[in-house]
């Protein structure tokens, strides 16, 4: 059954656990332009059988401005119009990129997203950040704008590659770290193998984690405070992803390890171990040597940062994030120890 959650200026409906074909019943049909990456489309080709679509090249390397260009000549050539509806199917550089350009094609069409990764459904179609990354700064150019529906159907995670369950996995294990103790305890209770061989668990997990960032994008949709807090493991995580080739999910596990060490060191924090195990238990990496000078030197251009310290995210406890700032000099002392 379709839900409907209100944002600041408009609604997006969503349908957990639904199948593909549902969101084609939502709108007229012929005004319908998937849009949808290499990957998706070799993988789902039936599924777009007789649609317009889009198919872009897959990977964050795609996600620029050239990229954009291209989707919006397709655009003309299928004479897309007002009454159009953008739909992307993939990962988050899909949907963030689809976003994008129905919110700048003929000045806004409507659009919906079908997203096929973890991270995907749990995060990044969740929120209306829309945008395009610009040479090496990520998610530079873009805007926030809801998309008018988002469905689940979680027959399409059967491609996924197992490295994309480990990226996906990171973010589940945020979500939880920061607001919700009890999912924490259901992750520590398994393992990825558990969650890939059990569809029914996956579903419910991945709904109920979608859930805590659909309720904190509600309350603070434009970052003004809670919505930070989606930052955990971010601040390191993105100054390393870059410089040592990491996956996102990667870096930001390692970056959640250092939070919560950071988070020991300045409140006390207790649970450092359950969390470093727990992403241990998903495939992802915990501690790791990395140049810290260097690394503060990304940092200090963190969307976060300010002109001497930046607002990190710590945990109080499991299920509890806190926003706390941090003196540059203080962090550099931490990391190089
Ligand atoms: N807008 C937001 O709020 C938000 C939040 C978090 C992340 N993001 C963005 O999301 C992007 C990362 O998303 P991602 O991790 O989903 O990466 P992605 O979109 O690059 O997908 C990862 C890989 O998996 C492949 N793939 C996707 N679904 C598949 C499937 N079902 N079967 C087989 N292969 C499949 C893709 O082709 C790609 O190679 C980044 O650009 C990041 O900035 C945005």
């Amino acid at each position: 059954m379709w839900q409907t959650f209100n944002f600041s200026k408009s609604k997006t409906h969503f349908l957990f656990n639904g199948k593909f074909n549902d969101a084609i019943k939502l709108v007229n049909k012929k005004d319908v332009v998937f849009i949808t990456d290499e990957n998706v489309f070799n993988a789902h080709q039936i599924k777009f059988k007789n649609q317009n679509c889009i198919v872009i090249k897959a990977g964050e390397a795609f996600k620029i401005q050239q990229t954009v260009d291209a989707i919006i000549d397709q655009l003309i050539e299928f004479k897309a119009n007002r009454q159009t509806t953008l739909i992307g199917v993939g990962g988050g550089v899909v949907t963030d990129i689809t976003g994008y350009v129905a919110s700048i094609y003929m000045r806004g069409v409507a659009f919906g997203f079908i997203p096929t990764t973890i991270l995907g459904l749990v995060d990044a179609s969740i929120g209306g950040k829309n945008g395009i990354d610009v040479g090496v700064y990520k998610n530079m150019v873009g805007n926030i704008n809801q998309p008018n529906f988002i469905l689940h159907d979680y027959s399409l995670l059967q491609s996924l590659p197992i490295k994309e369950w480990q990226n996906g996995f990171a973010e589940i294990i945020k979500h939880a770290c920061i607001k919700d103790a009890a999912m924490f305890n259901t992750l520590q209770q398994h393992d990825i193998d558990f969650f890939i061989k059990n569809k029914k668990a996956t579903a419910q997990l991945i709904h109920a984690n979608a859930a805590i960032k659909i309720k904190v994008v509600q309350k603070d949709e434009f970052e003004k405070g809670d919505r930070k807090l989606l930052n955990f493991g971010h601040t390191l995580g993105h100054a390393l992803e870059n410089q040592y080739e990491l996956s996102h999910g990667e870096a930001i596990s390692i970056g959640m390890t250092y939070a919560c060490e950071l988070s020991h060191q300045e409140l006390g924090f207790k649970h450092t171990q359950q969390v470093v195990n727990t992403l241990a238990q998903y495939q992802l990496p915990t501690y790791a040597s990395f140049n810290a000078k260097k690394a503060m030197k990304i940092l200090q251009h963190d969307k976060k940062s300010e002109e001497d310290a930046v607002n990190y995210i710590l945990l109080q406890k499991i299920g509890k994030g806190v926003i706390r700032k941090i003196e540059f000099a203080k962090l550099l002392d931490f990391l190089s120890k």
